[in-house]
């Protein structure tokens, strides 16, 4: 059986696009219930300018209260070098580091250009140097809500240009839902044959009602890294119609129907999604939770029996 790992990203990607603070208690609350799910990496926070992302300020004390479950890694999403300095103190797992592709989001996201993004980046890498294992978020790797196709030579640019710095993993983002199945399997097949020492994680957007069949096509092509977002919550605010991240138990859902080993106690994961409302307030688009899994079966109307005798 294929061992795939998830990491959940509700409570960064999901969490920072919402209009109203979410309480540090709920948070902490909240990542200390996904840590006995069986995800194998949470995206807790982002260390980020809390005038950017207000929702997030509050990084310091969640990192500080959260409980750390042995076998799962508490990463966090580093913006440049102060953010690198506030992850050392909170002791992350990992530092998430981002950019995107497309020259034009990374202005509107990050207020910089693509080869002033990565210039800060390695300054980010080399003053990290090995101390915290690195990953990479490539943004808009599937296309760019402002600018369209970003073409896929571009992207593998970026991952040899961060591979020569030593950095243990690359995630490729479809930041606003634009990529297609047979679009990720290119990508997929490329990336998997060019890189094989690399971390390769693929983060889906449901935006367009891809997602699922996005990460089917990733596995398809031996992909076994996944983010989601519980409930499929998410977006980046800085992405003009973005939405959702694909469910966390939606794809867990699938991948497990379909024989692959997901590591996750299902039925806890699918409880926590239900709870989830509660906390952001509003309806969260994630399936699953609402129709039940497959393996939840209702009982017969009272009439069938009658009928089964009548036959
Ligand atoms: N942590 C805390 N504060 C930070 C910071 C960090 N990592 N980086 C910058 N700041 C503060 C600076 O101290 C400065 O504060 P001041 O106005 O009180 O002096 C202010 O933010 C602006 O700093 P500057 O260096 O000019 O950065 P910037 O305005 O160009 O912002 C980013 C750069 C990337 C840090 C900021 O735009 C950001 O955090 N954006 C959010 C990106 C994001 O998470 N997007 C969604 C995920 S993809
Ligand atoms: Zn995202």
């Amino acid at each position: 059986m294929t061992r795939i790992y998830f990491n959940d990203v509700v409570t960064r990607d999901g969490f920072q696009i919402e209009p109203n603070f979410i309480p540090t208690d709920d948070k902490v609350k909240l990542i200390d219930e996904l840590s006995d799910c069986g995800f194998a990496k949470i995206e807790v926070t982002s260390f980020t300018s809390p005038k950017a992302i207000p929702m997030l300020r509050d990084a310091e004390e969640v990192m500080g209260r959260i409980r750390r479950v042995p076998g799962v890694e508490y990463t966090v999403l580093v913006p440049n070098l102060r953010g690198a300095e506030r992850a050392f103190e909170s002791k992350a797992d990992e530092f998430n580091l981002v950019m995107s592709t497309s020259e034009t989001h990374n202005l509107a996201n990050l207020r910089m250009g693509r080869e002033k993004s990565f210039a800060g980046l390695t300054e980010v890498i080399q003053y990290v140097d090995s101390r915290t294992p690195i990953n990479v978020s490539l943004s808009t790797s599937f296309g760019c809500p402002i600018e369209g196709e970003v073409p896929q030579a571009v992207i593998e640019g970026f991952v040899q240009r961060f591979a020569d710095l030593g950095i243990r993993g690359i995630t490729i983002c479809d930041t606003t839902g634009m990529a297609n199945p047979d679009q990720v399997k290119k990508m997929c097949d490329a990336l998997q044959q060019q890189f094989p020492d690399l971390q390769l994680t693929l983060h889906f957007h449901n935006t367009r009602g891809m997602g699922l069949a996005n990460i089917l096509a990733a596995v398809q092509s031996g992909i076994v890294r996944f983010d989601g977002s519980l409930g499929g919550l998410g977006g980046c605010p800085y992405a003009p119609g973005a939405s959702g991240n694909v469910s966390s138990e939606d794809a867990i859902h699938m991948l497990d129907a379909m024989g692959y080993d997901t590591g996750m106690n299902i039925p806890k994961l699918i409880q926590l999604a239900k709870e989830l409302p509660v906390i952001v307030g509003h309806e969260v688009p994630g399936q699953v939770a609402k129709a039940g899994s497959t393996y939840t079966l209702h009982s017969e109307p009272s009439y069938v029996e009658e009928l089964r005798r009548a036959q």
